[in-house]
């Protein structure tokens, strides 16, 4: 059960699910037909000393029938390829909402004059900059970190750190919105169209909304959860309350929107489609990499 005010570092609650999606692309990076290269990933997987994903980075065999797995190469690639789309049409501040240990500040060949602002928990950020520090990491742009509670005012946080409301921007919601509670998730849409000019690029991940949440909560912990990736249910961690649809409410709001399901992810990049049991399967095809432009 979530509660509203609790907070976390990389070891607990949701900063947890960072440092999964950060083992998943080390096992993609791995893997000989590789989508992404993300040397990163595995400095924090090692850095948190944490078996239940040290294990499957020294044998990944042990998660290999992981249904997520087999996505986290394409949901990386799309959001990759969002973001120096975006790039190329001018845009030169990108905004990645609940960055926990992705690293695309560091990794992708961003053009000269762009800035990264990158916003989570002030702890999960913490863990971050002191690996990145200790392997002398070099960003590709301007980096600014900015620590602070999405549930709260982060604009004035992210104003303060230099986001020019005034510009067009690139944010991102990967893997985010179903940690919000949904008057949380619901600002959130508010605050980025606001500070969104014409010519705004956003993109973010999706869950079925309107799922029977026990359903949702079963095929989670089924699937996502249980060893070698530890007991903890995840269902514990994200939020099934009330919440508008966002790809609705942007196009309701001038936002034109397009929708990827995970089988035209593979379609575009030259994956077979994952190979999925009938319930996630169900649940893979309703779940969208979508992208918006204002
Ligand atoms: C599943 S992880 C995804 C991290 C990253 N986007 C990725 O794809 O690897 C969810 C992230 O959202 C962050 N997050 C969730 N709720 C947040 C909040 N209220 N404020 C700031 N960050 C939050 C977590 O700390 C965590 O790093």
């Amino acid at each position: 059960m979530r509660t509203d005010g609790e907070s976390w570092d990389i070891a607990s609650g949701v900063g947890v699910t960072a440092l999964r999606a950060a083992t998943y692309r080390a096992l993609e990076t791995l893997r000989p037909d590789a989508l992404i290269e993300d040397r990163y990933a595995e400095w924090f997987v090692d850095a948190a000393h944490d078996p239940r994903f040290t294990s499957p980075l020294r044998d990944p065999t042990l998660v290999e029938d992981r249904p997520f797995g087999q996505c986290m190469g394409l949901r990386t690639t799309f959001f990759d390829d969002f973001f120096l789309t975006a790039a190329h049409t001018g845009i030169r501040q990108s905004v990645i909402l609940g960055a926990g240990l992705d690293a695309r500040t560091y990794r992708l060949e961003w053009p000269p004059g762009m800035t990264v602002f990158e916003i989570d928990m002030p702890a999960v950020l913490e863990f971050k900059e002191h690996v990145l520090a200790e392997h002398n990491a070099r960003t590709k742009a301007h980096r600014r970190v900015v620590a602070v509670d999405l549930r709260g005012d982060w604009p004035e946080a992210l104003v303060e750190a230099g986001f020019d409301p005034h510009t067009p921007a690139a944010w991102s919601a990967e893997g985010l919105l179903t940690y919000l509670p949904g008057r949380a998730h619901d600002e959130l849409l508010v605050r980025i169209d606001q500070l969104s000019q014409p010519g705004s690029h956003l993109a973010f991940t999706t869950v079925p909304t309107g799922a029977d949440p026990a359903a949702l909560a079963a095929i989670r912990s089924k699937y996502s959860d249980v060893s070698p990736f530890g007991e903890g249910d995840i269902t514990e961690l994200i939020h099934t309350d009330a919440r508008v649809d966002p790809a609705h409410w942007l196009t309701e709001h001038t936002w034109a929107v397009r929708q990827f399901s995970t089988d035209e992810l593979a379609s575009i990049y030259n994956r077979p489609p994952p190979v999925l049991p009938d319930e996630l399967a169900a649940f893979s095809r309703q779940s969208t990499c979508t992208v918006a432009l204002r």
